[in-house]
């Protein structure tokens, strides 16, 4: 993997314990027998507001805390030092906790596992598959037309539903969106979401990721083996979750899979379906990953950077100005274009700072390892708290503002490991460089044709859902140039 971290020397992080203390010295939130401190969860808001009750840990008991959460039990970081020692001793296969029930259901099912629960050699191998494609910027930037083809529809779209300026359930608009796009690169395909007739079967694959995303929370808490025995709602609904996923991703793949006709050269999985040594279950288990990974993640980080651009009409502003200097009223802003546009990239960046989709990852260890001052033993769950790093204002000053302009200045002292949005190592995120450039892409076309206005200025609170999402609609309006 290319790490762009790997080349900063450790400078920042001066000490190493000299004698490391043992995990029963990390402090921490009260544990109780059996619940650990759940009761305390729930009072700062329970699992749908776990990540502020992350900050306030942190700030409670500093860059390392240990959490148990009633089976949960974890090693919490935020802070860049100790996420560059963890990332310095990454081994060849890093692992993250496993989803249980994710795995509870194909394990039922009989599915494979994907990237996103694979472990080992395995996940190596199917690894290696994709990321020669999907992580090299050569090759995804060959994707700018299949993504502006669906972003052309987007924008048709917008201009027809937007109702003085509001659009009705902007996030599910996204949603339609990305799943539009990740669709087309995947299958080469196109669903037809963006039209008024909309595809059922679509339709409902994008709420049953969203149900998926939803249900699986609490089954991480407590054993989903008694929620499996005991069928509850929640594994009910969470495995009809599933078997939604796995039809119609297996639907579509499977057609794919007929079609080998001659590949066009922005074609990056074809070669993949065709040519991989994967079996026809690992593929379906993969491609199925790939495309969950691509659907909720990639709309939710487009819903915030809209949100804070119409919070910042000035970054907005400055933002217009660089999209008419790059790219010519006739043309359509390409991969090209976005070499050159800094502000864009920065207004990205500081967007996934501030608002990010996913408040943190998390690495099982695979050996003992000593982190700042205490001794972690192989089999502690780390969570990477990197909304926890992003809101401090230790590593970010003025960390609730949105400024771009603080990537864009050189020294800017921003330490390079306190910015993770898509993770970090061996196991970062497989679609990282495809949502770039469909964010980057989307933010030109939208900035180009519209003022975004925010329409209040009250608070917008934040909920965990698997992925970070507001409280209640956006307050946004989308005024035409
Ligand atoms: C993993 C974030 C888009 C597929 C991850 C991880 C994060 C993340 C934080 C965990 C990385 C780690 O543990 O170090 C995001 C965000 C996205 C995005 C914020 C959009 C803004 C996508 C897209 C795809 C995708 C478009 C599919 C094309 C995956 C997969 C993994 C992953 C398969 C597991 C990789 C592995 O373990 O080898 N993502 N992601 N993601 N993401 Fe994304």
């Amino acid at each position: 993997v290319l790490e762009e971290k790997d080349a900063v020397e450790t400078v920042r992080c001066p000490h190493a314990a000299s004698r490391a203390h043992s995990l029963d010295a990390i402090p921490g939130p009260t544990k109780w027998p059996l619940v650990g401190s759940m009761f305390e969860l729930h009072r700062k808001g329970g699992l749908n507001r776990q990540h502020e009750a992350l900050v306030d840990y942190h700030k409670q008991y500093g860059k390392i805390f240990r959490m148990k959460l009633a089976f949960f039990d974890s090693v919490n970081i935020g802070s860049p030092c100790l996420l560059e020692s963890l990332y310095r001793k990454e081994g060849k296969y890093p692992q993250r906790l496993e989803i249980k029930p994710w795995t509870a259901y194909r394990d039922l099912r009989d599915e494979a596992y994907g990237l996103l629960l694979l472990e080992g050699k395995d996940w190596q191998r199917v690894r290696s598959v994709f990321q020669q494609k999907l992580m090299k910027p050569t090759e995804v930037v060959k994707l700018d037309h299949k993504i502006n083809e669906v972003l052309m529809d987007f924008m048709g779209r917008i201009g027809k539903i937007n109702v003085n300026g509001r659009i009705k359930d902007l996030y599910f608009e996204l949603n339609k969106w990305s799943f539009e796009t990740i669709c087309l690169v995947l299958y080469d395909n196109r669903f037809g979401l963006l039209k008024k007739e909309v595809n059922e079967e679509a339709m409902n694959f994008i709420t049953a990721v969203k149900t998926m995303m939803s249900t699986f929370g609490m089954m991480m808490v407590t054993p989903v083996k008694l929620h499996k025995s005991l069928n509850t709602k929640r594994w009910q609904v969470h495995t009809e979750a599933w078997d939604c996923i796995f039809s119609t991703a297996k639907v579509y793949i499977d057609r794919r899979l007929k079609n080998n006709s001659a590949r066009a050269p922005d074609d990056l999985i074809g070669d993949i379906l065709h040519q991989s040594n994967l079996s026809k279950k690992e593929l379906y288990a993969a491609i199925t990953e790939l495309q969950i990974g691509g659907v909720e993640t990639t709309a939710n980080a487009m819903l915030w950077a809209i949100f804070n651009l119409s919070r910042n009409p000035g970054a907005q502003r400055k933002l217009f100005e660089e999209i008419r200097e790059v790219v010519a009223p006739d043309q359509d802003p390409c991969g090209e274009h976005i070499k050159n546009m800094p502000y864009l990239k920065a207004c990205l960046k500081e967007s996934m700072r501030l608002s990010p989709s996913v408040p943190f990852t998390s690495r099982t260890m695979d050996k003992d390892t000593v982190l700042g001052d205490y001794a972690i033993p192989k089999g502690t769950i780390v969570m990477i708290n990197s909304h926890a790093m992003g809101t401090n204002e230790e590593y970010f000053e003025e960390g609730k503002r949105f400024k771009p302009e603080r990537w864009l200045r050189e020294n800017n002292n921003i330490h390079p490991f306190a910015h993770i949005p898509f993770g970090i190592g061996k196991r970062m995120c497989i679609g990282r460089r495809l949502a770039e450039l469909q964010l980057q892409l989307a933010m030109c076309w939208l900035v180009r044709e519209y003022e975004i206005v925010a329409t209040d200025n009250e608070p917008l609170n934040v909920i965990h859902s698997g992925v970070l999402v507001p409280e209640r609609e956006l307050p946004v309006a989308f005024i035409k140039r």
